[in-house]
């Protein structure tokens, strides 16, 4: 008769699926294997910058000062991804140290209870958009696999995405950052994303700092539970 997988007891699969790897990574070390190579292939930060270089991709670099790679903790539990970076940002070539990224380092701070240097800072495209822009398109979908890797290297267990832009081109769906935010959703595997109003749209609007502290609380519950913050 056919196996329907029917019936079986879940726990039981696991611990079998468990067994099985332990026995092939004793075969493989009987073989002389000494380590399994880590999803990335030893690939580190450092390798992604020097493969993006002087980067002419897309339009953006036409008025660009500075690649603004994105900045932090490389083995970060937290990631926060902006949109793009602005007029102070493209100048020093860091992410998120104008206003906007005042209030970030609030948040960072007096919400979540860490340094800047805990979690690492990025953006969707890495050159300023001019006069700030939205990335079109075409330009997201060329830098998007920079980040990509940048994630896949940190591999955090959180990100935040910090407005429409970052969490519209994570989850990839078009559904408003008004309706994401407020509750995690999935990121290749294990990783979760809480979308949440940029930090630039807070200082136009005040009043929507308090959904943005409600993201935070919940961002902050999840550290708990990983024994990141007490
Ligand atoms: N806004 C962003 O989205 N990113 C920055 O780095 C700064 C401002």
């Amino acid at each position: 008769m056919e196996d329907t997988g029917q019936g079986k007891d879940p726990l039981e699969e696991r611990l079998k699926l468990l067994r099985d790897i332990r026995n092939y990574l004793c075969y493989l070390r009987e073989m002389g294997v000494e380590g399994v190579p880590a999803p990335q292939g030893g690939l580190t930060l450092e390798d992604i910058r020097r493969e993006i270089g002087d980067c002419r991709r897309c339009r953006l670099h036409k008025e660009r000062r500075n690649i603004v790679f994105g900045s932090g903790n490389p083995h970060a539990v937290l990631v926060f991804v902006g949109e793009g970076p602005g007029r102070e940002e493209d100048i020093q070539g860091l992410p998120f140290v104008g206003a906007a990224g005042e209030m970030l380092t609030r948040i960072i701070e007096r919400v979540l209870g860490l340094r800047r240097e805990d979690v690492y800072i990025a953006n969707v495209v890495k050159c300023r958009p001019p006069k700030n822009r939205t990335p079109y398109p075409d330009e997201i979908a060329t830098c998007l696999p920079f980040l990509e890797k940048q994630l896949e290297v940190i591999r955090p267990k959180i990100i935040v995405a910090l407005g429409s832009v970052a969490a519209q081109s994570l989850i990839g769906t078009k559904e408003g950052i008004t309706s994401l935010r407020g509750r995690f959703h999935y990121y290749r595997g294990d990783t979760v994303i809480m979308p949440t109003y940029h930090p630039a749209y807070l200082l136009r609007n005040p009043g929507k700092k308090k959904e943005t502290y409600h993201d935070m609380l919940m961002v902050k519950e999840k550290l708990k539970e990983l024994g990141v913050v007490k």
